[in-house]
Formats: C-alpha cells, structure tokens, sequence
C-alpha cells in the first residue's frame, strides 16, 4: 500500500492561518460534504503549528455521547494517577498547564476539579473551569486554540434543548468577549451547519469555511503524484470529481477503471434501495418537530433537477431534501445557498437511479 502524503489546501491553510494570526473575536465553523478532507486538515494544520500554540483537539465521533455527563466527560482528559510511581501529583491549575503538550485531546483536569465541574449539572462550572485553565495557558505565553470535530454529535444530547444554546455562549464569550482563545467547530452535517448559520444568536459572531473536494487542477496534481496514465486520470476525474477518500483509494488499485465502474454501481444500487423503499413502505421524517411522510414523487422531483445542472440554488430546506442529506445523497451549502450532490460519484448515481425513476 502506498502512503499518501498531505496535499494542497493551501487557500484553506492560509485562511486559516490568518485567523490564528489575529486575535480571537469569531468562532470559525468549517464545513463540507462527508469525506471532503475536513479532518485531515485540521490535523495537519495543528502538526504545522508553532510550539506558541496549545491545541485541545477533541473529535466527538469516537465518543458515546447520549447525556449530559458524557459530553461533559468526552471534553476532559483525567491526569494520571502517578501515584504509584511516586511522581507528584498535580493539584494546580499551573501544575495541570504545565503537563499539557503543544497538542492535547482533552482538556487536562484532574479529581478535585472534575468533582467540581459535575456538580449541579450544569454546563457553567465545566466552562468556568476551562475559562481559567485557558487563562494559565496564556500566563505562559501560549495561545489556546479550541477545535471540537463532529460538533453536530452534541445534538444526540438531550438535555432540554439548551445544551447547544449554552455552548454556543461559552464559545462566544471565548471568542468575541474576552478574546481568549480561537474555536474552530467541524462538522460534516449539513443541516446541523445550516441550523446554526440561522441561528440568531452567532449572527455576526461566527463565519464559516468551506472545505469542499479538490477542484480540477488540485485533482490532476495529486493523481500526478501517484503516476495515473491520462486516461485513467479522465476516468478518474469524470468519475470521483476531487473527493480525496474515493481518490486514495483508486491510488491503492491495480485497475482503476473497472473499480471507478464497480463504484457507479454500487453506490447506484444504495442510492435506488433508500429511493424506491418509499414506493411500498409510508416513511416519516422529524422534521421542525412534526412528523412528515415522505412522497416519492417529491424526492424525485428534486433528484430529477440533477439530471442537467450540478447544483443549483435553494430557498428553503422541505422534508424531502432533509431526508436526502440525511441518507449522504445530498449536500447542502448555508453559506452559498446550494444543494448538491454529496460527491461527483453521487451525481452520477443520482442520474443512473433516475434513468428507471
Ligand atoms: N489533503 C489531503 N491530502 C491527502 N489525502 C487526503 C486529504 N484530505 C483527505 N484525504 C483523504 O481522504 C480521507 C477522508 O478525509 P477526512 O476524514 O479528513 O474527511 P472529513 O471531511 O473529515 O470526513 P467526515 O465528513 O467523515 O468528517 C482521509 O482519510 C485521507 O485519506
Ligand atoms: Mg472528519
């Protein structure tokens, strides 16, 4: 297998960069369809960092998130008992900065403050705790940088609807008032981003950073790389667009154009099964609370307007098209005010389903 080194994004890192150059005052929600590389440029930016900056990168995805206490818990990392290796225990916020490397996977805490920050329930103390860590963290000359992946996980929380709005606050306090630390939120659900783009209370706070596949020129650099012969480059390009995940793995394959084929009609077959099951089954969506039936005829007709166009520009998100992004079919940009296709290789089975709709 060949390794795959880190490619392009060199608009996206400068951006980025800029942001982390300047004093915090927004919070930076990056976005794109699954798969598009959002994770690894965010880990590949925090290598890049200067030892000047603490990163506590904490993915939600590998975490069992279904209560308050487990969010709460999925943010700290608990310092080792080293007791037993008579090594000092570290009872200060000092003590517990000092330990921390340049990137951390969860905020340091230890017992007494983690009895501290579960008392009452209430997502204050865990944000006044990190506050003050933060605070020490700058005391040494370093900038704290806070970056939470799979952001969209916190709605599985149930804990009356106010633990987004909380944390939202937390985020602007960090941010636009005490200027203390820069909080980049990922997240590769698209309606959970266009949710929050509307939501009245980051108006003005936040922004947001796409991270979409390589474009054209990107795509043909990187396939260069790997030594693709011109015809498998086309093939690959008509078939993958620049998603990188469906592109390393065409990297690690004998015969490119048979698996670009083999991937159309597998994913045709996925697509055509989530489609046509509302022909025979009556299946409902939450959608804005109510329970909603899906029709046929109304996915359809929002699939069929792929039949010529890439994507095109909506007003409002209905049921049906939440339910496609749901299913990864579709993609929806807030920012932009596009649907599309969740990748090149979903437009095209879009198109082979809708052949025999
Ligand atoms: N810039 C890149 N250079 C080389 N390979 C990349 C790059 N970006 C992504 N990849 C490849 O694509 C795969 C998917 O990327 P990644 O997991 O970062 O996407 P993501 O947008 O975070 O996905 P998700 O939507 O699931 O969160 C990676 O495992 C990696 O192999
Ligand atoms: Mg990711």
């Amino acid at each position: 297998m060949k390794r795959i080194a880190f490619h392009d994004r060199e608009k996206e890192i400068k951006e980025i960069r800029a942001i982390l150059d300047a004093e915090p005052s927004l919070i930076t929600f990056v976005y794109g369809p699954i798969n598009s590389g959002k994770t690894t440029l965010i880990r590949y930016l925090i290598e890049q960092l200067p030892e000047e900056y603490t990163i506590f990168y904490i993915n939600l995805r590998t975490k069992f998130l279904s209560s308050y206490d487990d969010f709460i818990e999925s943010l700290f990392e608990m310092e080792m008992e080293t007791d037993g290796a008579k090594r000092k225990r570290k009872e200060t916020l000092a003590e517990l900065v000092s330990s921390a490397t340049k990137v951390v996977a969860g905020i340091p805490i230890n017992k007494e403050f983690l009895d501290y920050v579960f008392k009452d329930n209430k997502p204050k103390n865990a944000f006044s705790y990190i506050i003050k860590l933060f605070e020490e963290v700058k005391a040494t000359g370093k900038q704290p940088v806070l970056i939470l992946d799979e952001l969209q996980k916190i709605g599985d929380v149930n804990v009356n609807g106010s633990l987004i709005y909380e944390l939202f606050n937390f985020f602007i306090d960090l941010t636009k008032e005490l200027h203390l630390c820069h909080v980049f939120a990922v997240s590769s659900d698209s309606l959970f981003i266009e949710q929050v783009y509307s939501e009245a209370m980051l108006q003005g706070r936040s922004r947001h950073l796409l991270v979409d596949d390589f474009n054209e020129v990107a795509t043909m650099d990187f396939l260069d790389r790997y030594n693709f012969s011109d015809k498998e480059k086309t093939v690959a390009w008509e078939y993958c667009g620049g998603n990188p995940i469906y592109l390393v793995e065409l990297v690690n394959c004998e015969y490119r154009e048979e698996k670009v084929k083999e991937m159309l009609v597998l994913r045709t077959g996925e697509i055509n099964q989530r489609i046509k099951v509302l022909k025979i089954v009556n299946k409902k969506i939450l959608f804005e609370d109510e329970e909603i039936e899906l029709k046929y005829e109304n996915i359809t007709r929002i699939l069929d307007e792929f039949s010529d166009e890439e994507s095109y520009a909506y007003e409002m998100i209905t049921p049906e098209i939440a339910y496609l992004v749901r299913e990864n079919i579709l993609f929806v940009d807030s920012v932009r005010r596009i649907i599309k296709p969740q990748s090149r290789l979903n437009l095209l089975a879009i198109r082979e389903v809708m052949k025999n709709a």
